[in-house]
């Protein structure tokens, strides 16, 4: 077993656990927080993926004894009912989930997407590496790539994510 301490939806959680136990499995089974979800368990789908420091991660492909002294966000940290963040509200308004499997995968990974944008990071498909990149639908689809829909919401996924960006950019 080994101890690890790490902050998640800025709460201190001091876990023992199995070497062997991936982030995913800690935030399901020990914490019961089931908002993260298990898809292909391969880092293929993108349902698991929370935030660490800032960052994007497959929380399956991650080992929760690596993530002493990290942050974790998960979707439940990003907002509640009567709460939500921005791209929960989004998501409600532009329809951008059916079964819901996905989404809160879609959401977190989204969410630091856009601070990814913010910060001027270029994606394979953005032509000017100096300028920016504008969040058209090839820029969203590439950037959010890694986080499959079975359902194939994507277009109002892509609407949702781009009415965020939108709110974004007008407040800056
Ligand atoms: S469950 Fe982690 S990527 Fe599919
Ligand atoms: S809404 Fe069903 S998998 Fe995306």
């Amino acid at each position: 077993m080994i101890e690890t301490t790490l902050t998640i939806n800025g709460q201190e959680h001091r876990l023992r656990a199995d070497p062997r136990t991936t982030l995913l499995d800690a935030l399901r089974n020990h914490l019961g927080l089931t908002g993260s979800k298990k898809g292909c368990d391969h880092g293929q789908c993108g349902a698991c993926t929370v935030i660490a420091d800032g960052r994007r991660i497959n929380a399956c492909l991650s080992l929760v004894c690596m993530m002493d002294g990290v942050e974790i966000t998960t979707v439940e940290g990003l907002g509640e009912p009567g709460r939500l963040s921005p791209l929960q509200d989004a998501f409600v308004r532009h329809d951008g989930y059916q079964c819901g499997y996905c989404t809160p995968g879609q959401i977190c990974s989204a969410t630091a997407m856009l601070d990814e944008v913010r910060a001027g990071w270029p994606s394979v498909v953005t032509e000017d590496l100096e300028g920016g990149a504008a969040l058209t639908t090839e820029e969203i689809g590439e950037r959010m790539s890694g986080n499959l829909c079975r359902c194939a919401a994507y277009p109002n996924i892509v609407d949702a994510i781009r009415d965020v960006a939108g709110a974004k950019e007008a407040a800056e």
